[in-house]
């Protein structure tokens, strides 16, 4: 390897290498890991309105009232890739953790499921909105921000509690989509307001400002 050259795994454990293509995806779901674990824990942001923002349902979209399958939801939460993949034993662990009567699912005009969320009791001091997921080919609509709200909205009718939820720094569409709706950063680890900071250089100047100042009183 050339002298300051970064090694890169990606290329040693390439297709046409002799390693075989499962010691590559072990090697880089690995590494993963070891960035994710590097970077410190997922960033938490707490809802600081009192009542949940009406969003209206773009065109062409409807809120699903039939029953979804677990194989049509798991393959939504599949969908991008971004969540990682999701079967049934996933599905089911998560599920366990579902306040009832809060998954919320949109539908296209084949009423299939194209946009979730849902509101999760993984600790009795606060309801998470969790598992937010609109299918790539419907992105960019105002589906994440209409099935964020409406979870919100069940999240907010539950007993009072914090509402929070978790998500990463690279994850910059979600998280201006959470300011948007009245989250704000919850610092919950000391490598949180560092983390929000550098964040708050790719955001808009008033959503970084207004992402500033909520460091500060925090
Ligand atoms: C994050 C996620 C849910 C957002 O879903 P989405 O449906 O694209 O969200 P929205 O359409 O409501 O908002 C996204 C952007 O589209 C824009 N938008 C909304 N309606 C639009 C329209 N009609 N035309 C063009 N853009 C539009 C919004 O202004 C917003 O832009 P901005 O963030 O640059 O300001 C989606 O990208 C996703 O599922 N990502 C993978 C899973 C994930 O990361 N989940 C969150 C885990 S914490």
């Amino acid at each position: 390897m050339a002298a300051g050259k970064r090694l890169d795994l990606r290329n040693v454990f390439a297709p046409h290498h002799t390693c075989n293509g499962i010691m590559r995806r072990l090697v880089l779901r690995l590494l993963r890991r070891v960035r994710a674990w590097s970077a410190g824990p997922n960033l938490c942001m707490a809802f600081a309105g009192d009542a949940a923002p009406c969003s209206e349902l773009p065109d062409g979209y409807a809120l699903a009232t039939a029953p979804i399958s677990d194989a049509a939801w798991a393959q939504l939460l599949s969908a991008g890739g971004e969540l990682g993949p999701w079967d049934a034993l996933r599905l089911h662990t998560e599920m366990a953790l579902l306040v009832p009567e809060t998954q919320v699912f949109l539908t296209g005009v084949d009423a299939q499921p194209v946009a979730c969320a849902g509101v999760y009791e993984r600790d009795p001091e606060s309801w998470e909105i969790g598992w937010i997921a609109v299918h790539p080919e419907h992105r960019r609509r105002g589906l994440g921000e209409a099935v964020t709200g409406l979870a919100l909205q069940r999240a907010v009718e539950l007993l009072p509690r914090a509402i929070l939820l978790y998500t990463q720094d690279h994850r910059l569409g979600a998280i201006r989509l959470y300011l948007r709706l009245g989250f704000e950063p919850a610092l919950r680890h000391r490598s949180h307001r560092r983390r929000w900071r550098a964040i708050s250089k790719s955001l808009p100047r008033e959503v970084a400002a207004h992402v500033v100042s909520s460091l500060q009183v925090n």
